[in-house]
């Protein structure tokens, strides 16, 4: 069986450890397994390259992917890119491939099973956190422990200029990254997309700390939060290849507003793309892993229009459809848990 790869959208720590575990897999039942390079653009394109256990081994560690990235969506120009894909499928001979990423790469999967029969399985990955059917994304540990180490430094300084700091954290439309590393950090604020920004309590919720002898502040805002008016504060006018818009820049128009309200001096650190840097955690090489390995199995039981999940402690199989079928905000019982701090 000659089985292909593919990684697409915004990389994350954990992204080699599925394609060491696929080709582990694969290969240990005979299969041969050849690299996609650059997400869907590469079938588009016809770019790619062999994989084999000997070379995969090493890469638990590595940060990104070895097989390089992109948003291409090749429904956008159907008509050519979508025949290229097709065609490259049959000039490399593949009868399976495992496609990992997050919504967008896996609706590509779940389009090209469904319009065309290609055998596709899904692996789901995001520092996100905000795919359906799966509890946890690989990368989301290694992005909140980056955020924690973060903020753990930034404490220091604020604390010895008595200043508030603003961190804006990545997470798209969903507050996983912003709630989990707040709390983390003891955080005297979280804001989330789920829940519009009420400044004047956010206000109040400072000016009270202060007056009971606390003499700075950590508030950390979700780059997709928004005020109750959903005015602007994004690059708005950007979008990316698959047509969302480019988050970024609340941070910056929260810590004004604090800073002109507190009269306390208030700084913004947006994170950034530091949040999907690096070596991935312990914990998500161990789910990329087992989630390759599932993938593998799917694919050699030939059960395609399928993705691996993580439900509990287990690894599961479920649809594409499924996974696809909305994204997956907050579960807002760790806000309200977060907000006991806060009142
Ligand atoms: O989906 C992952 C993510 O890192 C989001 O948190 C963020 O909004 C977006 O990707 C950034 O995308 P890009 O790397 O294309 O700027």
């Amino acid at each position: 069986m000659k089985v292909g790869l593919l990684t697409g959208g915004g990389d994350c720590p954990g992204l080699n450890a599925v394609i060491r575990a696929v080709v582990q897999g694969v290969s240990n039942e005979g299969g041969t397994c050849v690299g996609i390079l650059e997400g869907w653009r590469g079938l588009v394109k016809g770019l790619s390259r062999d994989l084999d256990v000997a070379e995969t081994d090493g890469i638990i560690a590595r940060g990104g992917t070895i097989l390089g990235s992109s948003r291409t969506n090749p429904f956008k120009n159907a008509e050519t890119d979508v025949a290229a894909v097709r065609e490259s499928f049959k000039a490399l001979g593949l009868d399976a491939l495992v496609a990992i990423g997050g919504d967008d790469t896996l609706g590509v999967a779940h389009r090209l099973h469904s319009d065309f029969n290609l055998p596709l399985v899904g692996v789901p990955k995001t520092i996100d956190n905000d795919l359906m059917v799966t509890d946890f994304t690989f990368g989301f540990d290694t992005a909140i422990n980056i955020v924690t180490e973060a903020v753990d430094r930034l404490r220091t300084t604020a604390e010895s200029h008595r200043r508030i700091i603003v961190v804006e954290t990545m997470g798209r439309h969903a507050g996983w990254i912003a709630c989990f590393s707040g709390i983390a950090t003891a955080a005297d604020y979280i804001l989330i997309p789920e829940v519009p920004i009420d400044i004047s309590h956010v206000v109040d919720v400072l000016k009270r700390r202060r007056d009971g002898g606390k003499n700075y502040n950590i508030v950390i805002v979700s780059e997709g939060a928004e005020f109750p008016d959903k005015g602007s504060t994004t690059m708005a006018a950007e979008t990316d290849a698959f047509g969302h818009v480019r988050l970024g820049g609340v941070g910056h128009v929260v810590a004004k507003l604090i800073e002109d309200q507190t009269g306390y001096e208030t700084r913004c650190v947006v994170l950034g793309h530091l949040q999907r840097g690096g070596a991935p955690s312990a914990y998500d090489r161990v789910l990329a892993t087992r989630l390759g390995l599932g993938a593998s199995r799917l694919v050699l039981k030939r059960k395609f229009g399928t993705m691996v999940a993580l439900s509990g402690t287990r690894i599961i199989e479920t649809t594409l459809a499924a996974g696809v079928a909305a994204s997956k905000t907050l579960t807002m019982d760790f806000y309200h848990e977060a907000a006991t701090f806060f009142k």
